[in-house]
């Protein structure tokens, strides 16, 4: 029968991926099947397919992808919401419906725990990468068509960076940021942090943004209102007061990336320029460990909360800030698709991807 597609990665080997033709399946009871649009390739997902890292445990065979725009094909006979023809973006984050303790990202990555694990072997094995997903029915998110591309024109590539800025708006929600709030962001410049300076703005705060290169730093305060700018010198005290020089902060969210192997400058200067009863939210998926400036903590009354992923609620709370417009994407945000690929050009998919790798930047597979 076939007519569909997948990208399938049977080893996690440089040459154990390739595109796998397959029968269309058809949604059973809480499923939706959905015919994939445009896929995001993350900078680093190119080698996470095709190399065993340490941290990112993931099933194989399966298809890899964590995240997609695409148009409902069929749903299961408990689906009371969601039709067929229906736009919905693929939210990967998925958690066993019996037990919410198991969590996995289909088609990126499970825990490493055991009930994560059998989920993600068992059922949700493969992710975006493909022409037809099944996805858990909840898992679909509803876009209004009409509006995100009839009213504001954004194309369903544009509209793939909508993952991106659901992991943003849940570690902003964690520390419920208010409009009219001044929030440190550091580092600040890449696909996610970006992002979080971007939603954080949209939320009315302003933003003070950290990063070690200007140029950078400059075309994000140019494209994104109510953004500062500090260039990070790696001097704890000097970077602090050029921090402090715009008040006070209300929060810190701290984006600190897993290349990063030793306690990075920034963290500390934030945390010294909060004001009583901040709060820090952490979100980077940093490996190494971090040391905090304990006795300004206490005396400061500082909160600290980390944040994986977001909630159900979360992600739909950011796709109505879309479709009201108080968040722009697409060209007008500045964000830019590097590129458009078929699954056959992974590649060359995988080599974009890598390249166009700061803030704003797309590259997705149209299976
Ligand atoms: N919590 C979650 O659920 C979740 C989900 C997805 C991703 N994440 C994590 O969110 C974090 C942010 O993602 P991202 O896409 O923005 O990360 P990224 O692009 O990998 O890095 C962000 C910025 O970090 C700075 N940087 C790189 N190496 C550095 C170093 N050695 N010292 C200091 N700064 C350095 C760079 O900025 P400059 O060159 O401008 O300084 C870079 O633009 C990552 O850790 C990511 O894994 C978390």
């Amino acid at each position: 029968m076939a007519g569909a597609k997948a990208l399938v990665a049977q080893s996690l080997t440089p040459d154990g991926i390739k595109v796998v033709e397959r029968d269309i399946p058809t949604a059973i009871p809480g499923t939706a099947v959905v015919r994939v649009l445009a896929a995001a390739i993350g900078p680093g997902h190119g080698y996470l397919a095709t190399h065993e890292v340490p941290g990112f445990s993931f099933p194989v065979p399966s298809v890899y992808g964590s995240n997609a725009v695409g148009r409902v094909v069929s749903v299961g006979s408990d689906a009371v919401s969601i039709k067929e023809g229906q736009l919905v973006a693929i939210d990967p984050f998925t958690t066993a419906r019996d037990d919410s303790n198991a969590e996995i990202i289909v088609g990126l990555m499970d825990s490493g725990e055991k009930k994560a694990q059998k989920l993600a072997r068992d059922t949700w094995r493969d992710g975006c990468w493909q022409s037809h997903a099944v996805v858990p029915l909840e898992n679909t998110v509803p876009l209004d068509e009409d509006v995100l591309v009839g009213k504001h024109g954004y194309t369903v590539e544009e509209l793939s960076i909508i993952l991106r800025f659901g992991v943003a708006y849940g570690a902003i929600s964690n520390v419920d940021i208010k409009a009219g709030e001044t929030v440190i962001v550091g580092p600040a410049t890449g696909q996610f942090s970006g992002a979080v300076v971007e939603i954080v703005s949209a939320l009315g705060a302003r933003v003070i943004a950290l990063g070690r290169n200007q140029a950078t730093l400059a075309t994000l305060q140019s494209k994104i209102p109510r953004v500062e700018t500090v260039v990070v010198t790696g001097d704890v005290e000097k970077d602090a007061q050029s921090i402090q020089a715009f008040g006070q902060a209300d929060a810190f969210i701290d984006c600190t990336p897993h290349t990063v192997h030793s306690q990075p400058s920034h963290i500390q200067s934030a945390v010294l320029s909060l004001r009583k009863r901040g709060r820090i939210g952490l979100m980077g998926a940093m490996f190494a460990n971090i040391s905090l400036p304990y006795s300004y903590m206490i005396l400061n009354s500082l909160q600290v909360k980390a944040k994986w992923m977001y909630t159900r609620e979360e992600i739909r709370r950011l796709v109505k800030m879309i479709e009201v417009g108080t968040l722009k994407i697409g060209k007008e945000a500045g964000h830019r698709v590097y590129g458009k690929f078929k699954l056959e050009e992974y590649e060359k998919a995988f080599e974009a991807a890598h390249t166009h790798s700061g803030w704003g930047a797309l590259v997705v597979f149209t299976p």
